[in-house]
């Protein structure tokens, strides 16, 4: 590149200020964001699933009109980011195909079933509070639009942590059995919780680079420790048990210090092989099949449209 593009790119980002759409970059940062936000869109979209199913059978009017409005935030997201990657250059249309043709990762964790209504409480508490773990500083990140649409997501997904939280203190409130339910869905996503943070430090290929450009704020681990600090005094208050016996509180470091997650099970399920992983992508790949007609109708219209107006 010539080098006064590339000497403001760094002092850009050495000055924590942020690159904009226009600004020249180098081509691994605008690939690097483009794979990062694209994984990101579509663990939006394919994690409006997972608790999609539920919607149906909500046990009240007032739990499902919540579902609905958390699982349709999730949408949301998934339209900002990918508006996002279309700033660097992206296609929507040829990320949607890289995902349903498993050419295009998203989060693992989606990949897991919904067994109870259970569930929907502790993917609000686990995985939206891991999402708001991982997300808070990526707001700092250091490019604009991603960081931008971070800040309104970071905001939503605050709401559904809280509202899972509230939905297990009243299941809690329940009865034995309400309770029982409770916590198997609690150790049936507490390691996967663990797991969307990535690999560890030592096995994450991305992480210094991205550090170094200032897209991620802080590493796997150090984003996972963050986030057990504060989900065990949570665990202690809802009254339930978090699966690990190497969980305890370090006064030396001040953290706590936890079991090692199964990273062979991360690795399989991010290749493909997890419980779902089959089911979500054919759902994905048939909603949008079944959305072919509308896409052509509103290129029509969008045509006509441009047609009058060239008159
Ligand atoms: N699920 C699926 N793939 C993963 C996961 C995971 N939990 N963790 C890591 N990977 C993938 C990475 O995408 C990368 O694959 P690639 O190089 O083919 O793209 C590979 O495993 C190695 O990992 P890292 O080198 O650690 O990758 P990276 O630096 O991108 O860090 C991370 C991964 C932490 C997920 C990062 O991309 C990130 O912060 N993304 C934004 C947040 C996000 O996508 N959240 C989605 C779930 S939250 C929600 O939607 C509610």
């Amino acid at each position: 590149p010539p080098e006064p593009l590339q000497e403001h790119f760094d002092a850009t980002i050495a000055h924590d200020r942020r690159i904009e759409p226009r600004d020249w970059m180098p081509d691994g940062y605008r690939k690097t964001l483009i794979r990062q936000i694209a994984q990101h869109a579509h663990s939006e979209i394919i994690g409006m699933q997972p608790e999609g199913e539920w919607i149906t059978r909500a046990p009240s009017l007032r739990r499902k009109a919540i579902l609905f409005a958390k699982v349709q935030d999730e949408a949301g997201h998934g339209l900002y980011l990918y508006s996002a990657a279309e700033t660097l250059g992206a296609d929507r249309a040829d990320l949607t195909e890289r995902l349903i043709e498993g050419r295009q990762k998203y989060s693992s964790i989606f990949n897991y079933p919904t067994l109870s209504f259970a569930d929907v409480g502790v993917i609000g508490w686990f995985v939206d509070g891991a999402a708001i773990c991982n997300q808070v500083p990526l707001c700092r990140s250091s490019y604009g639009p991603y960081a931008r649409a971070m800040v309104r997501i970071c905001k939503e997904e605050s709401f559904h942590q809280r509202q899972g939280y509230e939905l297990l203190m009243t299941m809690m409130r329940g009865t034995e059995a309400q309770r029982a339910m409770v916590q198997d869905a609690v150790d049936r996503w507490w390691w996967p919780s663990l797991m969307m943070f990535g690999p560890p430090d030592d096995a994450s290929p991305n992480s210094a680079r991205s550090m170094a450009w200032k897209i991620k704020r802080h590493s796997n681990d150090e984003l996972r420790q963050r986030f057990v600090d504060m989900t065990v005094p949570q665990a202690e208050k809802l009254g339930v048990t978090l699966p690990d016996p190497e969980l305890r509180r370090n006064e030396e470091r001040g953290h706590h210090d936890f079991g090692t997650p199964d990273w062979e099970e991360l690795t399989r399920v991010i290749k493909g092989d997890g419980p779902c992983n089959a089911q979500r992508i054919q759902r994905r790949r048939s909603a949008h099949e079944e959305g072919a007609w509308v896409r052509e109708a509103a290129t029509a219209h969008a045509a006509k449209q441009a047609a009058r107006a060239a008159k």
